[in-house]
């Protein structure tokens, strides 16, 4: 299939978003900058495709004269339209953000009750995703479900194919209703912040290791076409950004990818792409981890067994193998056990054992598996059968 008949969505979204570093300073430069990076450092190649702008992007006065949303003049002198062309010229994808309320979260305008105008608008910007929040929107999920499907609506009728992320945090079960509003992924939680271990998260952020346990339950409502949305990445952000406390070490950022993957969460990163480290892009470009998350069959992991922090998940693949994680959320390294039976396979079957993030065949095994797994640390393995 080609890539212009490819479905919409048909695998997790993945791209970068501009809030978790850049927040209201967002500009053209940081936009355009970050396009070209994604095509240098080989992210591109790698599937990383829509290059987001988030909240505070229009000029905060409000609209202009006819009621049109107007880009910041000082941090999009040359407009939005601009910034997507050179993004399209790199044969990348262009999103932005509004929100289901007259004011975005950070209080900019937002599209409710201008829905078919902005829709219009973004389309004649070359807009290719849209981002849409709900602060300062009705709380109920009635409420919610009707300020979704009429900007879905928007979209589908402006004449621009335009995916619709829909930003709610999961309060009001999004995985139920998101494709019945037109949504391709839901966020399922509040914002992941930049962090392992956090207390002061008040206003709704959650660490990662928080973020974890809101995907045991939802598996089954995520696919093809219609996505669970674990929050923007924050590997790589090493407390540069502006929420959490940058106390992640290279495996929690570790942990981040192989567990958003083994959800087949969208992939959106969230860290400066233009000065991105060695480890960091190591976390985001391994093709093999890549490949759970993009796996066609869209079918996200499930918690298997669980004893206090350590954990099994695992995720059936397209070609008949599972991708499983061997987490340890604990302080202590811990031998992780995986049984076949957590597979659905029995203890006589043979199947190779092959570690993703070393690109290397563990081995083959009957019965069961195990590894040491360091703290937070999240073991990633393919296990295929043998024939
Ligand atoms: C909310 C969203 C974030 C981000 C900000 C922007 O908090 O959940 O992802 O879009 O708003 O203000």
């Amino acid at each position: 299939m080609s890539q212009a008949d490819k479905p919409l969505a048909a695998t997790p979204p993945m791209g970068w978003n501009s809030w978790n570093t850049f927040g209201e300073k967002v500009d053209a430069r940081v936009v355009c900058e970050t396009a070209d990076a994604i095509v240098r450092t080989g992210m591109k190649d790698l599937g990383y495709e829509y290059v987001v702008i988030d909240d505070c992007w229009s000029d905060k006065r409000g609209r202009d004269s006819n009621g049109d949303l107007v880009p910041d003049p000082e941090r999009f002198p040359d407009g939005i339209r601009a910034v997507a062309d050179h993004v399209h010229s790199l044969g990348l994808k262009f999103g932005i953000y509004s929100d289901a309320a007259h004011l975005t979260c950070a209080k900019w305008p937002g599209s409710y009750e201008h829905e078919e105008q902005d829709a219009a608008l973004f389309a004649s910007w070359g807009v290719d995703f849209l981002k849409y929040d709900y602060c300062h929107a009705p709380s109920d999920q009635a409420s919610a479900i009707d300020r979704y499907a009429r900007m879905g609506q928007a979209l589908r009728e402006c004449g621009r194919e335009i995916l619709f992320s829909l930003c709610e945090w999961g309060g009001r079960a999004p995985w139920l209703w998101g494709r019945r509003v037109g949504g391709q992924m839901w966020r399922c939680t509040g914002d992941v912040v930049d962090a392992w271990y956090e207390t002061d998260l008040t206003w709704g952020g959650l660490t990662i290791n928080a973020a974890i346990d809101h995907a045991a339950y939802i598996a089954d409502y995520t696919g093809p076409g219609g996505w669970n949305d674990f929050d923007m990445l924050v590997v790589g952000i090493r407390g540069r950004g502006h929420t959490g406390k940058g106390n992640c070490t290279d495996t929690d950022y570790r942990t981040q990818m192989s567990m958003w993957c083994l959800f087949a969460s969208p992939l959106m990163a969230g860290c400066d792409l233009r000065t991105m480290d060695e480890a960091t892009a190591e976390t985001m470009m391994n093709p093999e981890v890549l490949a759970v998350d993009q796996d066609p069959l869209g079918k996200a992991a499930k918690r298997v067994a669980q004893r206090g922090p350590l954990e099994v998940w695992q995720r059936p693949l397209s070609d008949g193998s599972f991708a499983v994680g061997l987490l340890n959320r604990g302080e202590e390294a811990a031998e992780i056990e995986l049984r076949w039976h957590h597979l659905g396979l029995l203890d006589s079957e043979p199947a190779l054992v092959r570690d993703l993030w070393r690109r290397q065949d563990v081995g083959e095994f009957r019965e069961k598996a195990a590894a040491t797994v360091r703290p937070h640390e999240t073991v990633l393995w393919r296990v295929t059968l043998r024939p």
